[in-house]
């Protein structure tokens, strides 16, 4: 009506990643004892997940009903096949006073529209138990939104300490938050064999253990605390489960040919020369790693990954592949016989075929290998996607614009979380763009994505795991969900202050500001100085 302004105070909306489109009205929602839930079929474990997350907070029944005319003050989860350009992580999310509406073309939109919601709520949402007085208003607003990376990921390294599954649900939980969709999880090491394969129990048995932790990387001398764990197959089927709930999917990562002591602790006959191998009890390169030329490797390979392969649905398997030191193969028989048979011209090569056999029987299995960027050598199966860390840019580019293959980025400078904050502050994790400039714009779709790895050397519990991922993860989110020019540091930074006192109330640690974001002059400090134990130097 002209002349009658509505006097309606909107919040300001806070939402990490920040959205396509927001368009703000006038007007709220209020979530009380009336509201339901209506959910069409594809979408009812969403409105499952959506009663689970607002029922303990409100203490509200969130009734699931099933017609849909009758729901009242609602909320509705529907597939909405005419959103289709916004693809299936995105989403349409209207809110008017007497309804909510979130749809999407495929469920997982559904999701995460639910998680714009959860941040459109007041923070006390995330309480467990009944929130006494709290007033549940959610501005009318209509958001249109969609993802610009298909990979958005986050790497945890179990080999170096076993975090344990209560830690790998929260960070799922999180995740979901953010809206990351790829969890890359490094569960062979050196230092740990994370996952049980029953047709080899060593791998566990002797593997999972070791007898102590050195807190410097070359010091032989170790703590004498001995440090062990693994998951076992139904605590992964339990795992894989929870994460596909929300909307992520887990990439195991099995590392070879190097990284793998104690794989050869256990099974010392896949080394080149068997010897009596330990679970690495200090962090580094070791030189020890699997024979490439006896196919006992391969066959044992082949049958932890077959084991794998049960366990997690992904289409990509990660299979490492960087720091293998080649000083064994240069002095083994098995290997220099494989060289000569196969034609190669070096160890470097050798590894080459190590990988390609690995990734053809992986293919046969209708998977595809993703593997660190040393994969990348002349032959490569066309199939495999390299995740990029260090090394050199125009090979990677090369491979891009002339094999177009898929690359996901995660360079050592800007990616890694296990940097200190000096070296690699919050700003920098912002600015962090995954596609080169380099490389042209018809290439850049074989860019899918980014992922921050958390390397564990120094990361040997809760609050130190914390303190290194958030808020650094949450820039990140960011870059992978929200266009370029969309993005920017200043109203990113006070985002992430309602946000921060989300993951306050959820229990989870980060950085203070002041220490994510450190002045100049300690950032320069943070290039020159060596800063154990908070930082890698080098792995
Ligand atoms: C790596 O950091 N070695 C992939
Ligand atoms: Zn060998």
């Amino acid at each position: 009506m002209d002349g009658i302004r509505d006097k309606t105070i909107v919040p300001t909306v806070d939402i990490i990643p920040r959205p396509e489109k927001i368009e703000r009205r006038s007007g709220q929602y209020c979530l009380d004892g009336e509201s339901e839930i209506y959910a069409d079929t594809p979408n009812l474990w969403n409105a499952d997940y959506l009663r689970n997350l607002l029922a303990p907070s409100t203490g509200l029944p969130l009734e699931i009903q099933s017609d849909r005319l009758t729901v009242k003050n609602g909320i509705h989860l529907v597939l909405n096949p005419g959103l289709e350009p916004l693809g299936h992580e995105g989403y349409r999310l209207e809110i008017s006073p007497d309804a909510i509406l979130i749809e999407s073309f495929g469920t997982a939109g559904v999701f995460y529209g639910i998680q714009t919601l959860r941040q459109l709520l007041p923070v006390e949402i995330e309480e467990r138990v009944s929130v006494i007085g709290a007033d549940w208003r959610i501005p009318c607003l209509l958001i249109e939104d969609k993802p610009r990376f298909s990979w958005r990921g986050f790497m945890l390294d179990d080999g170096r300490y076993f975090h344990g599954k209560e830690i790998v649900y929260l960070t799922l939980d999180l995740m979901a938050l953010q809206k990351l969709n790829i969890f890359h999880w490094h569960l062979t090491e050196d230092q740990g064999w994370r996952v049980e394969i029953k047709k080899y129990p060593a791998l566990t048995e002797i593997g999972s253990h070791r007898a102590g932790t050195s807190k410097t990387m070359l010091g032989k001398k170790h703590d004498g605390i001995p440090h062990a764990g693994f998951y076992t197959q139904d605590e992964i089927r339990e795992i894989v489960a929870y994460a596909a709930r929300r909307n992520i999917t887990i990439v195991p990562e099995i590392e070879m040919p190097g990284h793998s002591l104690s794989a050869l602790a256990s099974y010392p006959e896949l080394a080149c020369n068997a010897g009596l191998f330990q679970v690495a009890t200090h962090f580094g390169v070791f030189p020890d790693i699997y024979c490439a030329g006896k196919d006992r490797v391969f066959n044992f390979l082949q049958d932890v990954l077959d084991e794998i392969l049960t366990l997690f649905p992904s289409p990509y398997i990660h299979i490492g592949g960087d720091e293998a030191p080649k000083k064994r193969w240069k002095r083994c028989p098995d290997c220099q016989q494989r060289i000569r048979e196969q034609g190669l011209m070096d160890e470097q090569a050798l590894q080459g075929y190590f990988t390609n056999r690995i990734a053809a029987y992986l293919d046969s299995k209708g998977r595809k290998v993703i593997g660190w960027n040393e994969i990348l050598q002349e032959g490569l199966v066309e199939s495999a996607v390299i995740q990029y860390w260090a090394g050199s840019r125009q090979r990677l580019f090369e491979a891009v614009c002339n094999q177009n293959r898929f690359v996901v980025m995660s360079s050592y400078l800007s990616a890694y979380l296990d940097h200190g904050y000096n070296l690699m502050p919050l700003s920098l994790a912002y600015q962090y763009e995954p596609i080169p400039d380099e490389l042209e714009q018809e290439h850049a779709g074989s860019i899918l994505g980014l992922e921050f790895p958390l390397w564990s050397e120094w990361v040997p519990d809760r609050p130190r795991l914390d303190y290194q991922v958030y808020p650094r993860l949450t820039a990140m989110a960011e870059t992978g969900w929200t266009s370029k020019d969309k993005k920017n540091l200043e109203d990113f930074l006070r985002r992430l202050e309602k946000f921060l006192v989300r993951l306050h109330q959820l229990g989870v640690g980060f950085a203070p500001l002041r220490e994510a974001q450190p002045s100049i002059i300690r950032q320069w400090f943070g290039i020159f100085s060596i800063p154990l134990p908070q930082t890698r130097t080098a792995r």
